[in-house]
């Protein structure tokens, strides 16, 4: 399907063509959406992925918005059920993710999900996002183009000031309407639940779907409004063991680095964005093992690194 206004937004704009070549080739390129300006990377690519994280120096790993042209599009990554089709119609394209179940045929990475069976998706009505996404003909992921801990950006100056030579490729778009991150709603539970408030707001999901939406802190007052504290992130069943310098008996090994003997090698090499790229798929793989115990290599602190601990020590922790 094509639009005569995107149409426009493309013949006019060459550096579409350019920034949609450089996702495909893995790389990062910050897109204007109505809400804020995005980092994308493309999400079947998990290195690509882990290269968000490392850019904007997150600390963990949350699983990201994947941005794509439109509702046939998305039905192609996640399960529309009657519920999402609903929203679909009445708010894509617009500022409003929904979190749904993958497809187990999505083609997306692991890490986009943070290794949840979810996903969430969105439909931007920016024409610049929209042409963007339709010249790569990829699921794009991106959190907001700012470095963890700082204001989301709604300039391209923004972007170029907070990230800078981060990111491979920044489109100019003018300054954002919305300016506030999109409304997010979880429809993987029996009733929908708001994960964060936007510009879409609660009552008019409700009433477009006939049924009430949920706080996501509902039933509890003092239970904390982030939606990144209410996820249930995917853990191993077996024990996980951490700083290893070798495999116990039973146990399989996750090396990092040089290490002899590893059932599974995050990076022989000791690349971070590899490891961030490997984490979520190696744990499961290990995970189906039936070992006693998955033992894994000590992997560095700095940089990439803190996001790889804080998801290694969840996994031996739960
Ligand atoms: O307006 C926006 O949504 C912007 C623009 C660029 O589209 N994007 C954005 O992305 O705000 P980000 O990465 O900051 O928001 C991701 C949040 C996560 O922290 C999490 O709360 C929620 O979306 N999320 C994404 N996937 C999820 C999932 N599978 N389950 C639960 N929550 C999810
Ligand atoms: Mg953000």
């Amino acid at each position: 399907m094509t639009d005569p206004h995107e149409d426009a937004w493309l013949a006019g704009r060459p550096d579409i063509v350019a920034a949609a070549r450089i996702l495909a080739g893995g790389g990062l390129v910050a897109f204007p959406t109505e809400t804020v300006y995005g980092l994308g990377a493309n999400a079947r690519d998990d290195k690509a992925v882990a290269r968000i994280f490392e850019a904007k120096g997150r600390p963990r790993f949350n699983p990201l918005i994947v941005h794509l042209p439109d509702a046939g599009a998305v039905a192609a990554c996640a399960v529309l059920d009657a519920r999402a089709r609903r929203l679909a119609e009445a708010f894509w394209p617009g500022p409003l993710t929904m979190v749904l179940p993958r497809r187990p045929d999505s083609g997306l990475g692991l890490l986009v999900s943070a290794g949840l069976d979810t996903v969430g998706v969105r439909v931007p009505a920016h024409p610049l996002a929209r042409a963007l996404l339709r010249a790569a003909a990829l699921p794009v992921a991106a959190p907001s183009a700012n470095l963890s801990g700082t204001v989301s950006p709604t300039t391209a100056a923004h972007v170029r000031e907070g990230l800078g030579s981060r990111v491979d490729w920044i489109l100019e778009g003018g300054p954002c309407q919305v300016g506030l991150e999109s409304t997010i709603v979880d429809l993987t539970t029996a009733q929908p639940v708001l994960l964060r408030p936007g510009a879409i707001t609660r009552e008019a999901l409700a009433q477009a779907l006939g049924e009430p939406v949920l706080h996501a802190d509902a039933g509890d007052e003092n239970a904390p409004r982030s939606p990144g504290r209410l996820l249930r992130h995917y853990a191993p069943t077996t024990p996980v063991r951490l700083n290893a310098t070798e495999a116990r008996p039973g146990e399989v090994l996750l090396g990092f680095g040089p290490v002899d003997g590893a059932t599974l090698n995050l990076s022989p090499a000791g690349d971070l964005v590899e490891a961030a790229a490997n984490l979520f798929a190696m744990l499961r793989a290990l995970d189906h093992e039936g070992a006693r115990g998955i033992a894994v290599s000590p992997v560095p602190a700095h940089g990439l690194g803190e996001a790889l601990n804080d998801r290694l020590r969840r996994a031996a922790h739960s």
